[in-house]
């Protein structure tokens, strides 16, 4: 939907680049995508801590928590999720723009979906990384935290994705990361992504270079 015509976008005193500089850091989001218990929330959370801990400043944007709030007035037909989808994009957008890393952890299972937040991304000059949790149904299955799968596979939750509803996989994320990658090893392989140098070298850096 493009904005009606008496929308005319109101340009603060300052830039983008005014708002990085004076937090020391550029903005971006990290999105990751994969079945219900792949482990997006379980990875962000874990990047999350390591952004924070050297002090650059960074934020989930979890589905659960985003559907509780903002959200909260959608299901989990199609238009619903792609509506999901598409206001977190905006948000995570947002949040970069300020320079702070979104994290966005939701299933986003359609291709299309994710294809609009990068493009969104892309028009405004901000990077985005696809992060694709490949962890196979049977593995979720088995893990299910929330006792999802066993509902939806006695049919009890309709349209639950990579069960009765389709997982689309990313045609070409940023990075996959797999069932067996220790988590330390998929924070770096985050990081990397994101062209953050790792551990002690972060600080460092954000003083001399101004973000990473
Ligand atoms: N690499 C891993 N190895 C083993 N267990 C993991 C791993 N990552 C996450 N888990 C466990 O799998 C379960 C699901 O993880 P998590 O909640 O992060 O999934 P999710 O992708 O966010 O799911 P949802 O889409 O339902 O929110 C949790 O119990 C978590 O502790
Ligand atoms: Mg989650």
């Amino acid at each position: 939907m493009s904005s009606p015509t008496e929308v005319v976008w109101s340009f603060g005193r300052i830039t983008r680049r005014d708002r990085w500089r004076a937090l020391g850091m550029r903005g971006a989001t990290v999105w990751f995508t994969g079945l219900s218990g792949s482990g997006k929330s379980t990875l962000a959370a874990a990047v999350e801590e390591h952004l924070v801990a050297n002090g650059l400043a960074a934020y989930r944007l979890d589905g659960d928590n985003v559907r509780s709030g903002l959200n909260e007035d959608l299901g989990f037909a199609p238009a619903d999720r792609d509506e999901n989808i598409r206001r977190v994009a905006h948000v995570a957008r947002l949040f970069a723009d300020a320079g702070v890393v979104a994290l966005a952890a939701l299933i986003s299972p359609y291709a299309e979906g994710r294809r609009h937040a990068r493009a969104l991304h892309e028009e405004a000059g901000l990077r985005f990384v696809e992060v694709y949790v490949n962890t196979p149904v049977e593995v979720c299955a088995l893990r299910d935290p929330k006792g999802l799968y066993a509902r939806a596979l006695a049919g009890e939750v309709p349209g639950f994705t990579g069960v009765s509803d389709p997982y689309e996989p990313p045609a070409a994320p940023e990075l996959v990361v797999g069932p067996d990658t220790p988590l330390a090893e998929a924070v770096d392989d985050v990081l990397e992504a994101l062209g953050i140098p790792r551990g002690n070298e972060v600080c460092e850096c954000k003083v001399h270079h101004l973000g990473w």
